[in-house]
Order: C-alpha cells, then structure tokens, then sequence
C-alpha cells in the first residue's frame, strides 16, 4: 500500500488525475471504477479540465458506478448515476452507454445485482478504482460488518451514513434512502488498482483504523490492506492520526523513478 500524504487536497487531487490519465494511455478501453460524495469531486474537476484543455479523451474508456440509492427514482437528482453525470461523464467525452450503475429502481433487485457483477466481468473487470470514505470506514456503501467476500447486493444504510448524507437532501434525514446497491467488498478488490482519497480531519480516524488498525468488517476499508496495488492519497488533516506518517512521507520523497504509480 503507497500512502502519499499531500499539503492540499488539490495536490492529491492532482495525483490521482495523473493515475487516471496515466492508465487511459496505458490500457486501451479503460475500465474505471467511479466514486460519488464530495472527495472526488476536484480529481473529477481536474480531469474535465485536462479534457477540455488538452484534449485527454475517454472516448474508448467504460466506467462502472460503486454503488446507487435504493428508493429514489433514477431521474432523481441525487441518484448518483445523475450525480455523476452532472459532476463528471456529462464533461468528457465518455460514451453514454460506456457508464453503467446498480439499477437501484429495478424491479427484481437480487437480479441487477447479479446482472451488475456480469457486466463487470463482461468488461474484464475495473482497472483503476476511485474510492472514498465514510466516517464510519464503508467504502462503496459497504457498512460496519459487510462481509469481506461481499458482492454486489442490497444493504441498509446506517443512520451515521444518513445523517452524513443528509447534506445532499436538504439537511432532512428522512429524505436520505435507507437501502442501497452496492458492489461488495470481494467485488471491490478485484480492481486492478485501488486509489482511495481521504480528505479533512472528519476522515482521519477511519483512514488510520483502515490502513494501520487490523483488517476487520468493523472497518471496511481494512479489506484494502489485502489488496496488491492500492494508492491512498490524503491530505494533511486526514493524516492527522496516522502513526507511522513520517515513513510515508520519507518514502514517498525518495521515491524512484522506477516505481512508477
Ligand atoms: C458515500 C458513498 C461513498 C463515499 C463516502 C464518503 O456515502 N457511498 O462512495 O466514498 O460515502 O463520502 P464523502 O466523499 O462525501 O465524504
């Protein structure tokens, strides 16, 4: 696991567009792994930007969607295939059917799910994954005490998650969803390359259970210590509780040029 504690984050920001626009060179037909909440949102800023500015295409790219709300119709403007939509894909030039989401309106549920881990599969699986954080240490929508061989599946939000949430609905509680459709821990960690972003003093104590405290479904984000190639990107304050921060720096600093992201 590389952790790079950054000043800003803008600067980590930066890092992980450079990951992404490094992989759309490198693999022809990119399979991305998006992200909704805030965090993201200036990578997803800084990659418009490069498009718009420099001409970098998503043209041959697909992107798969962690999770969705279930509850809200699709139209609904916090769907996050909407949210994504409005904050990333409708500002490249990513084709309309290369975004796939959890159909959290589907009638059968179980079965979108399962069709939703085929048409993973179908694409060869997700090369780089973007990732938050919750306070409560979920990653997708997976919850204290998901199992770490979940697929994708329904799942009950916690109320910790609402009232996090609740932000995008007014400040009303009652408006968030209590049902999602997330991709499972196990389903996650079949991407080739983890990228996870931590940002603000909020994520500091779940970021430090999930990258040094033991692997535990308590925290999700723990499961990513299994994983072969993960990228943690943080800034300052969503360091603040990690003990062996000094390490990360130091390696980071002295990084060779040979080890590339
Ligand atoms: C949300 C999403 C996650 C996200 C996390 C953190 O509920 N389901 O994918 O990473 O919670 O959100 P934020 O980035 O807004 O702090």
């Amino acid at each position: 696991m590389e952790i790079v504690i950054n000043d800003t984050p803008e600067i980590a920001s930066i890092l992980a567009s450079d990951i992404v626009e490094h992989a759309l060179t490198a693999v022809e037909g990119l399979v991305l792994g998006l992200a909704t909440g805030s965090t993201p949102l200036a990578m997803y800023r800084e990659l418009i930007r490069r498009h718009v500015e420099s001409g970098l295409s998503f043209i041959t790219a697909r992107a798969f969607l962690l999770d969705e709300y279930v509850g809200l119709p699709n139209d609904h403007p916090e769907a996050y295939r909407q949210f994504i939509a409005r904050e990333f894909t409708d500002h490249i030039d990513l084709p309309t059917n290369g975004l796939r989401s959890p159909d959290g309106a589907a009638d059968d549920l179980a079965a979108a799910a399962q069709d939703y881990e085929q048409a993973i599969a179908d694409a060869g699986g997700v090369d780089v994954q973007i990732l938050g954080i919750g306070s409560d240490g979920h990653i997708g929508f997976n919850e204290p005490s998901s199992s770490l061989g979940s697929r994708t599946r329904l799942k009950t939000l916690t109320n910790k998650t609402r009232i996090d949430n609740a932000r995008f609905f007014e400040d009303d509680i009652g408006k968030v969803p209590r049902h999602c459709m997330t991709q499972g821990i196990a389903t996650i960690l079949e991407a080739r390359h983890l990228v996870l972003l931590a940002f603000g003093e909020a994520k500091a104590r779940p970021l430090a259970l999930a990258v040094e405290g033991p692997i535990t479904a308590m925290i999700p984000a723990s499961a990513l210590q299994l994983h072969p190639h993960v990228t943690v990107l943080v800034d300052d304050a969503a360091a603040s509780e990690l003990s062996n921060a000094d390490y990360y720096r130091e390696t980071f600093e002295h990084k060779p040029r040979w080890q590339t992201f």
